[in-house]
């Protein structure tokens, strides 16, 4: 399974290498799919050997004038090969619209990066029913290639990030049943994904893995989680 961790504006360089050590040195012992996505000052030669360090944004450039961007150069420094794209803040604090994300996703994936792209509906959408959640989440995918191979799709509904609220465990299964009509790529949850909900979300059919927030900022949590999801795969 992938199992992913987004640190966000958290951890200074200094906590993000103890940090990636800590949880690297975990996911050796296992089979999973470990990602952690870094503030961007705070990346660094981590050396892992199972972790794989992924930059949370980037704007779809080599070099330039993108005052307060970064671009292919500063990931490749790092050698970085990994990007999240369309993460619900970047859409809806940073204003990324689609047109712009599009092309964000179609400059790394011509640099061949493995590319989390991230989806979800507002609650007012989610309120409105089925048809209008479903809609405005198809809008995500126009301009998207739903095929390419190192494509990984995340849902994560917007209202359940960082609040504590949750969709039940059978609407995900309903939400990820009909997204993954839509792309073959691995389907993640996130949204408020806690070491004692891990399980249930990992066991639902349809997610391949989870994209956590706070709760993998502790990394012994984090570990804990990829222990989960060892765990169900060694039961299958
Ligand atoms: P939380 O796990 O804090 O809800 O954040 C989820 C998220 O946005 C991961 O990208």
């Amino acid at each position: 399974m992938i199992i992913a961790a987004n640190l966000k504006t958290n951890m200074t360089r200094s906590k993000t290498i103890i940090y990636i050590k800590e949880v690297d040195s975990f996911a050796q012992t296992t089979s999973q799919d470990v990602f952690v996505f870094p503030a961007m000052s705070s990346l660094d030669d981590f050396h892992t050997t199972k972790t794989v360090v992924g930059a949370q944004n980037a704007y779809p450039t080599v070099n330039g004038a993108f005052t307060g961007e970064i671009g292919l150069e500063h990931l490749e420094e790092f050698n970085l090969k990994t990007i999240l794209i369309g993460h619900s803040e970047r859409r809806h604090i940073l204003g990324e619209t689609q047109e712009f994300i599009v092309d964000k996703f179609n400059f790394f994936k011509e640099k061949g990066f493995k590319i989390i792209y991230c989806i979800g509906e507002p609650l007012e959408i989610r309120e409105a029913g089925n048809e209008t959640m479903m809609q405005y989440i198809s809008a995500q995918y126009e301009g998207i290639d739903t095929k390419y191979e190192n494509l990984i799709i995340a849902y994560e509904p917007v209202w359940a990030i960082g609040t504590g609220r949750m969709p039940t465990l059978e609407d995900i299964q309903n939400i990820h049943t009909q997204l993954k009509k839509k792309s073959p790529a691995p389907l993640l949850y996130g949204g408020s994904v806690k070491v004692n909900n891990t399980k249930d979300i990992l066991n639902i059919e349809n997610v391949d893995g989870i994209l956590v927030g706070s709760a993998a900022l502790n990394a012994d949590d984090f570990s804990t989680m990829i222990q989960i999801a060892q765990e169900i795969e060694n039961k299958k």
